[in-house]
């Protein structure tokens, strides 16, 4: 075998070792793609203040899960990964404002609330801020997450009925 010979054998069997990787590669390409739209709509989601951003609903992500990232980002601070809040400065969740009346909950949300919530003669010094950019669908999300988490068992909240009780608020 010649030099040249050996040369043009290795780059013959270099040419397909590097053509394997191409293939790889583009095999690759679309599930990468794939993976970081996915994680772009997660991220979105508790910051976007656009109705569209949030009113679809992504596949494979329900009501709870988008209402987890909400909770994980405007609530957790103060409501604690537990949802046992804080003593004396943020309430605990109990069943009572959970699981109770939707519109008093949604309500909550659009319009904070100080001083107002006494829990077993229990106040609270700090101050829930309220939530004026949320849409519809981020409330129905967060509070359909409370709701159905920390061994609650209460019903969902749907956009629509958050729609409703935010006309009556205004
Ligand atoms: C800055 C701290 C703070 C943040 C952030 C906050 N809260 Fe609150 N939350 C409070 C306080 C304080 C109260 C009691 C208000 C009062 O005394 O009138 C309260 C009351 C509540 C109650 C009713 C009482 C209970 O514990 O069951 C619910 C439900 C609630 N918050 C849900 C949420 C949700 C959902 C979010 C996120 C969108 C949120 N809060 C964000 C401080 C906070």
């Amino acid at each position: 075998m010649t030099q040249k010979e050996r040369f043009g054998k290795l780059f013959t069997e270099n040419k397909l070792i590097m053509m394997r990787l191409i293939l790889i590669c583009a095999m690759l390409i679309p599930s990468v793609m794939m993976a970081q739209t996915k994680a772009k709509v997660v991220t979105k989601t508790p910051a976007g203040k656009t109705k569209t951003s949030t009113s679809s609903t992504t596949a494979g992500s329900t009501s709870k899960e988008k209402g987890k990232t909400i909770y994980q980002t405007y609530c957790l601070v103060c409501h604690q990964a537990d949802g046992g809040g804080v003593p004396r400065m943020n309430p605990p969740f109990v069943k009572e404002w959970v699981g109770g009346d939707k519109s008093r909950l949604v309500r909550l949300l659009l319009k904070g609330s100080n001083g107002k919530v006494e829990i077993d003669g229990d106040k609270f010094s700090n101050t829930m801020p309220p939530q004026p950019t949320f849409t519809d669908q981020q409330i129905a999300d967060v509070l359909t997450f409370v709701r159905s988490s920390f061994g609650f068992k209460a019903s969902a909240i749907t956009a629509t009925e958050v729609k409703t009780i935010r006309a009556k608020t205004k």
